[in-house]
Protein backbone atom coordinates (compact mmCIF):
# COMPACT_ATOMS: atom_id res chain seq x y z
CA UNK A 1 0.00 0.00 0.00
CA UNK A 2 1.28 3.19 -0.98
CA UNK A 3 -0.35 7.16 0.03
CA UNK A 4 0.28 9.74 -2.00
CA UNK A 5 1.74 12.78 -0.95
CA UNK A 6 2.17 16.12 -2.45
CA UNK A 7 4.79 18.18 -1.54
CA UNK A 8 2.47 20.58 0.36
CA UNK A 9 1.72 17.69 2.29
CA UNK A 10 4.77 16.84 2.90
CA UNK A 11 5.72 20.17 4.06
CA UNK A 12 2.94 20.03 6.86
CA UNK A 13 3.54 16.92 8.21
CA UNK A 14 7.44 18.27 8.37
CA UNK A 15 6.07 21.16 10.11
CA UNK A 16 3.99 19.07 12.50
CA UNK A 17 7.32 17.04 13.14
CA UNK A 18 5.64 14.11 11.74
CA UNK A 19 8.50 12.34 9.58
CA UNK A 20 7.54 10.03 6.69
CA UNK A 21 10.95 8.50 5.05
CA UNK A 22 10.13 8.72 1.44
CA UNK A 23 13.18 8.30 -0.99
CA UNK A 24 15.76 11.15 -1.47
CA UNK A 25 15.19 13.16 -4.68
CA UNK A 26 16.98 11.90 -7.80
CA UNK A 27 20.64 13.37 -8.39
CA UNK A 28 20.44 12.15 -12.13
CA UNK A 29 17.71 13.41 -14.32
CA UNK A 30 16.45 10.09 -15.45
CA UNK A 31 15.94 9.59 -11.93
CA UNK A 32 12.27 9.88 -11.84
CA UNK A 33 10.53 11.73 -8.29
CA UNK A 34 8.79 9.42 -6.49
CA UNK A 35 5.69 9.82 -6.36
CA UNK A 36 3.95 7.45 -3.70
CA UNK A 37 5.09 7.41 -0.30
CA UNK A 38 5.51 4.06 1.87
CA UNK A 39 2.94 4.69 4.75
CA UNK A 40 4.09 2.26 6.68
CA UNK A 41 7.62 3.66 6.21
CA UNK A 42 6.06 7.09 9.07
CA UNK A 43 8.94 7.08 11.23
CA UNK A 44 8.96 9.30 14.64
CA UNK A 45 12.01 11.05 14.65
CA UNK A 46 11.29 14.77 15.66
CA UNK A 47 12.74 17.74 13.75
CA UNK A 48 15.00 18.87 16.57
CA UNK A 49 14.46 16.69 19.16
CA UNK A 50 17.88 14.94 19.72
CA UNK A 51 16.20 11.21 20.85
CA UNK A 52 18.59 8.63 18.72
CA UNK A 53 16.04 5.74 18.20
CA UNK A 54 12.81 6.17 16.39
CA UNK A 55 9.90 5.15 17.92
CA UNK A 56 8.58 2.25 16.15
CA UNK A 57 4.90 3.09 13.89
CA UNK A 58 2.63 0.27 13.44
CA UNK A 59 2.23 -0.94 9.75
CA UNK A 60 -0.43 1.37 8.15
CA UNK A 61 -2.16 -1.85 6.20
CA UNK A 62 -1.80 -4.20 9.44
CA UNK A 63 -4.82 -4.68 11.34
CA UNK A 64 -3.07 -6.17 14.56
CA UNK A 65 -0.41 -5.36 17.15
CA UNK A 66 3.03 -3.09 15.12
CA UNK A 67 5.48 -5.34 14.48
CA UNK A 68 8.00 -3.88 17.21
CA UNK A 69 5.85 -3.77 20.79
CA UNK A 70 5.85 -0.19 22.46
CA UNK A 71 6.81 0.00 25.98
CA UNK A 72 4.26 -1.21 28.31
CA UNK A 73 1.93 2.28 29.00
CA UNK A 74 1.10 2.95 32.46
CA UNK A 75 -1.97 1.22 33.97
CA UNK A 76 -5.02 3.37 33.46
CA UNK A 77 -7.82 3.42 35.68
CA UNK A 78 -10.59 1.41 35.09
CA UNK A 79 -13.74 3.00 33.97
CA UNK A 80 -17.28 1.26 34.70
CA UNK A 81 -18.92 0.99 31.42
CA UNK A 82 -21.49 3.78 30.83
CA UNK A 83 -24.75 3.64 31.99
CA UNK A 84 -27.85 4.52 29.53
CA UNK A 85 -29.27 6.98 29.49
CA UNK A 86 -33.40 7.19 30.44
CA UNK A 87 -34.97 5.04 27.45
CA UNK A 88 -37.96 7.00 26.58
CA UNK A 89 -35.45 10.69 25.94
CA UNK A 90 -32.91 8.26 24.33
CA UNK A 91 -36.00 6.79 21.98
CA UNK A 92 -37.03 10.20 21.69
CA UNK A 93 -33.41 11.66 20.00
CA UNK A 94 -33.31 8.32 18.33
CA UNK A 95 -36.23 9.68 16.15
CA UNK A 96 -35.06 13.21 15.46
CA UNK A 97 -33.66 14.56 12.35
CA UNK A 98 -31.44 16.82 12.37
CA UNK A 99 -32.92 20.04 12.56
CA UNK A 100 -34.90 18.42 16.13
CA UNK A 101 -31.53 17.15 17.18
CA UNK A 102 -29.57 20.56 16.79
CA UNK A 103 -32.28 22.24 18.35
CA UNK A 104 -32.31 19.81 21.24
CA UNK A 105 -28.45 19.59 21.85
CA UNK A 106 -29.13 23.23 21.93
CA UNK A 107 -31.76 23.19 25.15
CA UNK A 108 -30.15 20.25 27.00
CA UNK A 109 -30.40 20.44 30.15
CA UNK A 110 -30.46 16.67 30.64
CA UNK A 111 -27.07 16.99 33.22
CA UNK A 112 -25.68 19.77 35.23
CA UNK A 113 -23.28 20.64 32.71
CA UNK A 114 -26.18 22.81 31.14
CA UNK A 115 -25.32 25.26 34.12
CA UNK A 116 -21.71 26.14 33.74
CA UNK A 117 -21.99 25.93 30.21
CA UNK A 118 -22.01 29.55 27.98
CA UNK A 119 -22.57 27.73 24.63
CA UNK A 120 -23.76 23.72 23.49
CA UNK A 121 -20.90 22.08 20.66
CA UNK A 122 -23.09 20.11 18.37
CA UNK A 123 -20.46 19.73 15.96
CA UNK A 124 -19.30 21.62 12.79
CA UNK A 125 -18.58 20.48 9.27
CA UNK A 126 -19.34 21.35 5.54
CA UNK A 127 -22.85 22.96 4.85
CA UNK A 128 -25.61 20.84 4.30
CA UNK A 129 -27.13 20.24 0.68
CA UNK A 130 -30.34 21.49 2.24
CA UNK A 131 -30.84 23.46 5.33
CA UNK A 132 -33.25 20.71 7.16
CA UNK A 133 -30.61 17.64 6.04
CA UNK A 134 -27.01 17.00 8.13
CA UNK A 135 -24.42 17.52 5.37
CA UNK A 136 -23.07 14.85 3.37
CA UNK A 137 -19.33 13.69 5.01
CA UNK A 138 -16.96 10.89 4.38
CA UNK A 139 -15.41 11.31 7.88
CA UNK A 140 -16.98 11.70 11.86
CA UNK A 141 -14.22 12.95 14.03
CA UNK A 142 -14.76 12.35 17.71
CA UNK A 143 -13.03 14.46 20.64
CA UNK A 144 -13.74 14.54 24.55
CA UNK A 145 -15.76 17.33 25.24
CA UNK A 146 -15.56 21.33 24.47
CA UNK A 147 -13.01 23.42 26.34
CA UNK A 148 -12.79 27.23 27.12
CA UNK A 149 -12.00 28.32 23.71
CA UNK A 150 -14.60 26.06 22.11
CA UNK A 151 -17.31 26.90 25.14
CA UNK A 152 -16.69 30.40 23.94
CA UNK A 153 -17.60 29.84 20.20
CA UNK A 154 -19.85 27.36 20.19
CA UNK A 155 -17.35 25.12 17.63
CA UNK A 156 -15.36 22.46 18.46
CA UNK A 157 -11.66 21.85 18.27
CA UNK A 158 -10.91 25.56 17.96
CA UNK A 159 -7.95 25.82 20.12
CA UNK A 160 -4.34 24.56 19.61
CA UNK A 161 -5.43 20.73 19.89
CA UNK A 162 -7.85 21.63 16.79
CA UNK A 163 -5.29 23.36 14.84
CA UNK A 164 -3.33 20.29 15.03
CA UNK A 165 -6.11 18.23 14.10
CA UNK A 166 -7.04 20.45 11.28
CA UNK A 167 -3.49 20.12 10.05
CA UNK A 168 -2.98 16.19 10.46
CA UNK A 169 -6.29 15.36 8.14
CA UNK A 170 -5.55 18.29 5.66
CA UNK A 171 -2.15 16.34 5.30
CA UNK A 172 -4.47 13.22 4.36
CA UNK A 173 -7.20 15.47 1.80
CA UNK A 174 -9.50 15.85 4.95
CA UNK A 175 -11.12 19.04 5.52
CA UNK A 176 -13.96 20.15 8.00
CA UNK A 177 -15.22 22.28 6.09
CA UNK A 178 -14.88 20.18 2.48
CA UNK A 179 -14.27 23.58 0.81
CA UNK A 180 -10.80 22.82 -0.09
CA UNK A 181 -11.26 21.13 -3.33
CA UNK A 182 -10.95 17.17 -3.41
CA UNK A 183 -10.90 17.08 -0.04
CA UNK A 184 -12.91 14.78 1.66
CA UNK A 185 -14.92 16.25 4.06
CA UNK A 186 -15.12 16.08 7.93
CA UNK A 187 -17.53 16.69 10.60
CA UNK A 188 -16.09 17.39 14.12
CA UNK A 189 -18.12 16.39 17.12
CA UNK A 190 -17.00 15.80 21.19
CA UNK A 191 -18.57 12.54 23.23
CA UNK A 192 -20.10 15.57 25.14
CA UNK A 193 -21.39 18.75 24.05
CA UNK A 194 -21.08 20.55 26.83
CA UNK A 195 -17.75 22.34 28.68
CA UNK A 196 -16.90 20.55 32.09
CA UNK A 197 -15.63 23.49 34.27
CA UNK A 198 -12.24 23.39 34.44
CA UNK A 199 -11.88 21.09 31.58
CA UNK A 200 -12.06 18.23 34.43
CA UNK A 201 -12.76 15.11 32.84
CA UNK A 202 -16.33 13.79 31.52
CA UNK A 203 -18.36 12.72 33.92
CA UNK A 204 -20.33 9.13 33.36
CA UNK A 205 -23.57 10.68 34.09
CA UNK A 206 -22.77 13.16 31.80
CA UNK A 207 -21.42 10.67 29.07
CA UNK A 208 -24.71 8.88 29.38
CA UNK A 209 -26.34 11.41 29.04
CA UNK A 210 -24.73 12.72 25.74
CA UNK A 211 -24.58 9.38 24.07
CA UNK A 212 -27.71 9.51 22.55
CA UNK A 213 -26.86 12.91 20.46
CA UNK A 214 -24.44 10.83 19.41
CA UNK A 215 -25.85 8.07 18.82
CA UNK A 216 -27.94 10.04 16.45
CA UNK A 217 -25.79 12.54 14.80
CA UNK A 218 -23.88 9.16 13.23
CA UNK A 219 -26.97 7.77 12.13
CA UNK A 220 -27.80 10.60 10.26
CA UNK A 221 -24.52 11.70 9.29
CA UNK A 222 -23.74 8.17 7.89
CA UNK A 223 -19.55 8.89 7.30
CA UNK A 224 -17.81 6.49 5.90
CA UNK A 225 -14.89 5.80 8.95
CA UNK A 226 -15.10 7.70 12.43
CA UNK A 227 -11.87 8.59 13.71
CA UNK A 228 -12.51 8.57 17.50
CA UNK A 229 -9.49 10.63 19.30
CA UNK A 230 -8.42 10.10 22.80
CA UNK A 231 -10.13 7.56 25.77
CA UNK A 232 -13.29 8.96 26.08
CA UNK A 233 -14.30 9.25 22.53
CA UNK A 234 -13.27 5.45 22.28
CA UNK A 235 -14.51 4.00 25.04
CA UNK A 236 -17.98 5.42 24.35
CA UNK A 237 -17.59 4.33 20.61
CA UNK A 238 -16.43 0.68 21.72
CA UNK A 239 -18.44 0.45 24.98
CA UNK A 240 -20.57 -2.73 23.28
CA UNK A 241 -18.19 -4.25 21.10
CA UNK A 242 -15.16 -4.18 23.06
CA UNK A 243 -15.58 -6.24 26.29
CA UNK A 244 -12.50 -4.78 28.25
CA UNK A 245 -12.38 -1.45 26.48
CA UNK A 246 -12.64 0.59 29.75
CA UNK A 247 -9.38 -1.28 31.05
CA UNK A 248 -7.37 -1.51 27.70
CA UNK A 249 -4.90 1.11 27.03
CA UNK A 250 -5.53 3.13 24.59
CA UNK A 251 -2.08 2.26 22.69
CA UNK A 252 -3.22 -1.16 22.77
CA UNK A 253 -6.05 -0.60 20.97
CA UNK A 254 -4.62 1.50 17.83
CA UNK A 255 -3.99 -0.24 14.51
CA UNK A 256 -7.38 -1.95 14.36
CA UNK A 257 -10.94 -1.13 12.77
CA UNK A 258 -13.71 -2.12 14.69
CA UNK A 259 -17.56 -0.95 14.55
CA UNK A 260 -20.01 1.61 15.26
CA UNK A 261 -23.47 0.93 14.56
CA UNK A 262 -21.61 -0.84 11.04
CA UNK A 263 -19.20 2.14 10.73
CA UNK A 264 -15.56 1.71 10.75
CA UNK A 265 -13.91 3.21 13.28
CA UNK A 266 -10.16 3.97 14.05
CA UNK A 267 -8.43 4.92 16.94
CA UNK A 268 -5.92 7.51 17.96
CA UNK A 269 -4.20 9.66 20.06
CA UNK A 270 -6.15 13.00 21.50
CA UNK A 271 -4.53 15.87 19.26
CA UNK A 272 -3.79 17.79 23.03
CA UNK A 273 -2.01 14.74 23.91
CA UNK A 274 0.07 15.18 21.00
CA UNK A 275 0.98 18.41 21.38
CA UNK A 276 2.78 17.21 24.56
CA UNK A 277 4.53 14.09 22.94
CA UNK A 278 5.89 14.30 20.05
CA UNK A 279 6.77 10.72 19.30
CA UNK A 280 3.46 9.56 19.49
CA UNK A 281 2.62 12.09 16.31
CA UNK A 282 3.75 9.47 14.12
CA UNK A 283 1.28 7.07 15.42
CA UNK A 284 -1.71 9.22 14.70
CA UNK A 285 -0.13 9.89 11.33
CA UNK A 286 -0.31 5.99 11.08
CA UNK A 287 -3.65 5.77 12.42
CA UNK A 288 -4.90 7.96 10.04
CA UNK A 289 -3.52 6.51 7.23
CA UNK A 290 -5.29 3.72 8.25
CA UNK A 291 -8.44 5.63 8.59
CA UNK A 292 -7.87 6.46 5.09
CA UNK A 293 -6.88 3.24 3.60
CA UNK A 294 -10.33 1.61 5.30
CA UNK A 295 -12.19 4.82 3.61
CA UNK A 296 -11.10 3.42 0.14
CA UNK A 297 -11.52 -0.08 0.69
CA UNK A 298 -15.29 0.86 1.21
CA UNK A 299 -15.21 2.65 -2.06
CA UNK A 300 -13.87 -0.44 -3.84
CA UNK A 301 -14.07 -3.72 -2.16
N1 LIG B 1 -10.66 18.73 23.04
C1 LIG B 1 -11.72 18.00 22.65
O1 LIG B 1 -11.79 16.81 22.89
N2 LIG B 1 -12.67 18.61 21.98
C2 LIG B 1 -12.66 19.89 21.69
O2 LIG B 1 -13.58 20.36 21.06
C3 LIG B 1 -11.54 20.65 22.10
C4 LIG B 1 -10.55 20.05 22.78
Amino acid sequence: MALELDARQRAMLEEMHVRVWWPQAPAAVEQPTPQAVPAAAAISEPISAPIPAPVPAPAVVARATPAVAPPAPAPQPARPAVAPADDGRAAAIAAMDWPALQQSVAGCEACKLCGTRKNTVFGVGPTAPQADAPPRVDWLIVGEAPGEQEDLRGEPFVGQAGKLLDNMLRAVGVSRHGEVRGAQAAFIVNVLKCRPPGNRNPALDEVAQCEPFLKRQIALLQPRIILAVGRFAVQSLLAGSVPDVQTQPLGRLRGKVYRYEGVPVVVSYHPAYLLRSLPEKAKAWADLCLAMETVKAVESP
